[in-house]
């Protein structure tokens, strides 16, 4: 990596930390994007998620759309949630797979990982852990979850290809992939960084298949979309 590309990484995560600490801080304050339960009701949430969590942990929310609408989560799944802000998609996920399981959330802005251990602690959930981290290098053990799942947070890294690498390299043979998140309208004009991604909202879920070469998918190529938008060279991240 560059000293250049390095130092435009690190400004990029550095607007990151600083938006997301706003909205953790200040949720009530108009950020130009949808956000909170109403937001989380139109991409489709199931009424039990949106009445069961507390207000404090859906005001923070910035969903892109639904991890969940993309397959199943089960008792004493281990689910790992890139990305997880202020612990919504987190939270719900520990609720599915009750004490058995796991939920781990990792966010790379303090104020989210905060926000959603409180949320966590104050829902009485046991089986959450947040962990202050890079999701372009996962601090997971190789093969260790069943599920990832990830909410508008792919789109924000400068890292893409390693973001896929670390979910296939921390998922079980097997396990799976739903993500919902953002792509660039090829058709508009090129952003001059990361914060002008047009909202273009979708979903689509990938599996780990045992022994399988390739990453079998459905959808609408948006993997693909989010690879091809990855500008740098991301071979010199360190691994974790
Ligand atoms: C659009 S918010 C979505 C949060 C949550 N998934 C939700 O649905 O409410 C994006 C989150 O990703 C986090 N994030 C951005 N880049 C990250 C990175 N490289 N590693 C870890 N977290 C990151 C931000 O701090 C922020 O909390």
């Amino acid at each position: 990596m560059t000293d250049a590309t390095a130092q435009s990484s690190q400004s990029l995560i550095k607007d990151v930390q600083a938006l997301y600490t706003e909205l953790a801080l200040h949720p009530e304050k108009e950020f130009g994007w949808g956000k909170g339960k109403e937001n989380a009701r139109s991409l489709g949430y199931d009424e039990q998620w949106l009445n069961r969590l507390p207000a404090v942990v859906w005001e923070s929310a910035a969903a892109v759309g639904n991890p969940f609408c993309l397959g199943p989560i089960t008792s004493g799944e281990t689910v790992v949630d890139l990305g997880c802000g202020a612990g919504t998609d987190l939270c719900i996920a520990a609720l599915l797979v009750g004490n058995p399981g796991r939920a781990i959330g990792i966010d790379i802005t303090p104020a989210m990982v905060a926000k959603a251990e409180k949320a966590a602690k104050d829902l009485g959930l046991t089986n959450v852990d947040v962990r202050l981290g890079d999701i372009a290098a996962l601090p997971l053990e190789n093969a260790s979850a069943d599920v990832v799942i990830s909410n508008g947070s792919i789109n924000l890294s400068s890292h893409k290809p390693c973001v896929f690498q670390e979910a296939f390299r921390v998922l079980r043979p097997g396990g799976r992939f739903q993500f919902a998140d953002m792509v660039r309208d090829a058709s508009a004009d090129a952003p001059a960084c990361g914060g002008s991604w047009a909202r273009d909202s979708r979903t689509e879920t990938l599996s780990r298949h045992a022994g399988g070469s390739g990453l079998p998918r459905r959808g609408n190529g948006l993997l693909d979309r989010l690879q091809d938008c990855a500008d740098d060279n991301w071979s010199d991240l360190p691994r974790s």
